[in-house]
């Protein structure tokens, strides 16, 4: 059994052939698919957060920085999704790679990853949303708008859209390729309104002074300040690339397509927030945006009201489709540690009736909704970041160790300069995670120790791969 921990595992062909997914994402599907996982509170809210406490108008640098990092994850990504496959995203690559532990470890922190995403984005979207209320009238108190931290007792809007979703999951609600491209297109339009109108109002004096808070610095009560602070915090709007690799079974050519929809997708988001970015720091004092929704602030305190109105319907449409992408993807990886026996067979069952696994839902949906109602957007989105960075490490970790120990693997997509960039991927994504503030550190530890007492509790001994032995 204690070798079993170490024991790769090969998932290049489905473990069930009956569960194969019609093959219907192209291209240029799963590329809208990274588009639509990816543009969301990241930009819409947190910009705001890490110009007014973090970066100033230098949280474009921010946005570079962690893309910089993102890339090289995403290029290690694109190697392994083309070479190993499969659809349990980075916890199968690192069965493949590096044995069942780290497989579990991975599969945990990506559980982390998706579930407080989807709380961090309801956190978002509710930012919106409450604005949006208040815009015709009917402002909600904040007692019931903000987590207890911030004031609140909670934050009703996040913890209700939750459980929306929650019931449209249950009721089989299909992530379609079409409905996703809406959305995303919705997206794209309310960017551009965004851009047409700020274009024409920057002030250059906004820019000045450019890193009022230099490029890193620990505050007293253990927070962190600075450009590379920001890019540690503004990192969580890149996160959902990854979701792409999971929709590995349902693309028409998994080895060619897949490395094009993250790299593409990344691409794409990257010059987005490197323009809105720089924009929205030169429309206003980045002072005046440590606020729930400051694309649209900004255009109000510009004057612009209409547009402003129409930001907040954009992108209370648009984040609705990222937290779907999540909420789905989430359930997805709990699905497959669970065929593996790393958790529960109860999480795999399937509702003769829905056809939806309701138990995973309900159980991930009254969790998330209870955290998202009482956790701030910042802290959640740190939490997010270290566990996604960490999942980045392993990935990158991942390319370099299966080009030595299965070098005759085929490979159709090549990460460039091996071992460069995979080794630069772990720098600038370990290097990320040194610049979150302490208590994150330690949520995240406590969040491991749990993940390890459930392996060594339960999952070791439950494991089919060891089962078959
Ligand atoms: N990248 C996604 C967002 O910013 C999670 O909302």
């Amino acid at each position: 059994m204690a070798l079993q921990i170490f024991r790769t595992k090969h998932i290049f062909s489905h473990d069930n052939e009956d569960h194969v997914l019609k093959r219907c994402l192209s291209a240029w599907d799963l590329a809208f698919l990274g588009v639509g996982a990816i543009i969301g509170t990241g930009i819409f809210v947190l910009t705001g957060i890490a110009a007014a406490t973090q970066s100033g108008p230098a949280v474009v640098l921010s946005f570079i920085i962690a893309g910089l990092a993102c890339a090289f994850a995403a290029l290690s990504y694109a190697e392994l999704s083309s070479s190993v496959g499969g659809c349990g995203s980075a916890y199968g690559y690192s069965y493949a790679a590096f044995g069942e532990l780290f497989a579990f470890i991975i599969g945990w922190d990506l559980l982390l990853e998706y579930g407080i995403s989807v709380a961090a984005v309801a956190n978002g979207w509710a930012g919106y949303f409450n604005n949006a209320l208040t815009a015709i009238g009917l402002p909600l108190p904040d007692i019931l708008t903000k987590a207890p931290k911030l004031g609140g007792l909670i934050n009703l809007p996040a913890s209700a859209i939750i459980l929306m979703l929650m019931v449209l999951l249950i009721m089989g609600v299909k992530h379609s390729a079409k409905a996703n491209n809406a959305m995303v297109f919705v997206k794209l339009i309310t960017i551009s309104i965004f851009i047409g109108v700020a274009v024409f109002n920057v002030n250059p004096d906004n820019w000045h002074p450019f890193m009022p808070f230099g490029w890193f610095q620990t505050l007293p009560d253990g927070k962190t300040t600075g450009v590379l602070a920001g890019a540690s915090l503004v990192f969580f709007a890149y996160v959902g690339f990854d979701a792409v690799s999971t929709a590995a079974e349902e693309a028409q050519n998994p080895q060619r397509d897949l490395p094009f929809g993250i790299v593409t997708s990344l691409a794409f988001c990257t010059l987005i927030y490197i323009i809105v970015s720089g924009l929205l720091t030169g429309v206003v004092h980045y002072t005046d945006l440590n606020v729930s929704s400051p694309v649209a602030h900004s255009l109000t305190l510009l004057g612009y009201n209409w547009a402003s109105a129409l930001i907040s319907t954009g992108v209370i449409a648009g984040l609705t489709t990222v937290m779907l992408v999540l909420y789905y993807g989430l359930t997805r990886i709990i699905f497959a540690m669970s065929r593996d026996g790393l958790l529960s067979s109860f999480f795999n069952k399937v509702n003769p009736k829905t056809q939806t696994p309701i138990r995973v839902i309900v159980l991930c949906g009254v969790i998330m909704a209870l955290i998202a109602g009482f956790m701030p957007l910042g802290d959640l989105a740190e939490l997010v970041n270290i566990g996604t960075l960490a999942a980045f490490v392993l990935v990158c970790l991942g390319v370099i160790v299966l080009r030595i120990t299965k070098p005759d693997m085929k490979r159709p997509f090549r990460s460039p300069l091996s071992p460069l960039f995979p080794v630069l991927g772990m720098l600038s994504c370990t290097a990320l995670m040194a610049f979150l503030p302490s208590l994150t550190w330690l949520r995240f530890v406590v969040w491991l120790v749990i993940g390890l007492t459930v392996y060594f509790g339960y999952s070791i001994h439950h494991s089919r791969l060891a089962n078959t032995d």
